[in-house]
């Protein structure tokens, strides 16, 4: 069995092939999501290891009036004054150095090839980033905060938490995709939901049930092999 350019010699377990199958879906049917299993999920991923237990995440789960009235409020801020706007932390830095740029680049073309959008199409490439103020359309919308007070150490453990949700949800047959993107409007974020003032976004995530037509067509994002990361000593 081949997957990605990696030969599997050893059969994958069932936590693998779920790890293996989870992928940053933008395109969602329009079918509710039962509250209970987002529950369920976050009961699971609350088991995310964390430095001194700390446990230092907050996410915001919305749905229906709720989510309709946030989203609209992030496309309206969106649309009008995205200038405005800026996340409380940076993503990225600037200039973004070898090998990670070559893979944004590479990530840019293949998703936007994959929807038939050119390189130069500025304003279809801006339509689609929009999405993002929409949760892509998903009934489910997440919100994560973490303590401004926390240091880098416990954004690690919001990280492995975030992961455990995607995970599982997928082991529901969800779909899942985190989005940064929001983080820049935590203006708005905090205009309509009950953040305390040490909270700061750290992003999003859209959850529900993905349109199965993409998922036959949608791109692998390509993943570099164990090689080109890791190294081992001593065998
Ligand atoms: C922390 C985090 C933030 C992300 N932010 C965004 C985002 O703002 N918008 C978006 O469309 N995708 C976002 N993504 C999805 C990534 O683009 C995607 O995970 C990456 O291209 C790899 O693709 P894959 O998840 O399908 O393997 C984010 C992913 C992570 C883990």
């Amino acid at each position: 069995m081949l997957t990605d350019d990696i030969e599997v010699t050893q059969e994958l377990t069932e936590l693998e092939q779920i790890m293996r199958s989870r992928f940053a879906n933008r395109f969602y049917l329009d079918r509710e999501v039962d509250p209970e299993v987002i529950t369920g999920i976050l009961d699971s991923a609350r088991y995310a290891g964390t430095g001194a237990n700390v446990q230092p995440w907050r996410v915001y789960v919305t749905a229906g009036q709720a989510k309709a009235t946030l989203t609209d409020a992030l496309s309206r801020a969106h649309q009008t004054s995205s200038n405005e706007h800026s996340s409380e932390y940076r993503y990225l830095p600037d200039p973004l150095p070898e090998p990670f740029n070559s893979r944004r680049r590479e990530f840019g073309s293949i998703f936007f090839g994959s929807l038939g959008i050119a390189h130069d199409d500025i304003a279809a490439r801006a339509a689609n980033t929009a999405r993002n103020c929409r949760f892509f359309d998903a009934p489910i919308g997440l919100i994560f905060t973490i303590d401004r007070r926390l240091e880098k150490g416990s954004w690690l453990d919001l990280g492995m938490f975030i992961q455990n949700i995607m995970l599982a949800a997928k082991a529901r047959g969800l779909d899942t995709c985190t989005q940064e993107f929001l983080s820049r409007y935590h203006a708005v974020i905090r205009a309509n939901l009950p953040l305390a003032a040490e909270e700061l976004v750290v992003c999003s995530m859209a959850v529900g049930f993905g349109d199965p037509d993409w998922e036959k067509r949608r791109p692998q994002m390509p993943k570099a092999p164990v090689e080109e990361f890791a190294s081992f000593h001593g065998f």
